[in-house]
């Protein structure tokens, strides 16, 4: 485990210890302020985090930046990564194998970043935090407070793209966030 995420990027950005290695252009370590109260997870990157080394930059992520300027939140002021740090070829779902030897580097980087906020993009974010018995239809929306981190489970951007409601139940659940950190 490491002390500060600069470290901890360094310590990976080389990383082999699954087989996404083989596929990847960049590892995607994540992006944002260390000392963030929010932190948003995702699933893993895809063709334009892979080439970029950044998440959420491609369509999704424009998605969620769009719900970034409508409930006034500072991109800059959270702290964005994913379940896994390198592109699953095609875009397919990360396989247990590659999520097991990933996850270690998210867990230290919650560990890191201390958020008291964590933001679950989906269902590959949600059922590896909390297991595969949670479902992303009827958990999203409401909080999980788990050893001190309160959990909003949340549609993955990439669902939002052409789902009006779903793009309505996302701004509802970053704006429950949102008026929790104004408390
Ligand atoms: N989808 C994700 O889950 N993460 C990214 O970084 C980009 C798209
Ligand atoms: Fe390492 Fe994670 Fe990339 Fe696999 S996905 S090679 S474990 S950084």
């Amino acid at each position: 485990m490491y002390e500060n995420l600069d470290e901890l990027k360094s310590s990976m950005l080389n990383c082999r210890k699954c087989k996404l290695c083989k596929t990847r252009q960049n590892v995607v370590f994540g992006v944002g302020n260390p000392n963030a109260d929010v932190m948003f997870i995702g699933e893993g990157p895809g063709g334009d985090e892979d080439r970029l080394g950044e998440p959420f930059v491609g369509k999704a992520g424009q998605l969620m930046n769009k719900a970034f300027d409508i409930l006034e939140i500072n991109r800059k002021d959270v702290y964005i990564a994913n379940i896994v740090k390198c592109r699953p070829h095609f875009n397919r779902d990360p396989e247990e194998d590659e999520i097991k030897a990933c996850i270690g580097y998210l867990r230290n980087q919650v560990m890191i970043i201390k958020p008291k906020i964590i933001v679950l993009l989906g269902k590959i974010a949600l059922q590896n935090i909390f297991g595969k018995e949670y479902k992303i239809t009827t958990s999203r929306g409401k909080w999980i407070v788990k050893k001190g981190i309160m959990y909003m489970p949340t549609w993955h951007p990439a669902a939002l793209l052409r789902d009006e409601t779903k793009k309505i139940e996302f701004l509802s659940d970053l704006n429950s966030v949102v008026k929790l950190m104004k408390k």
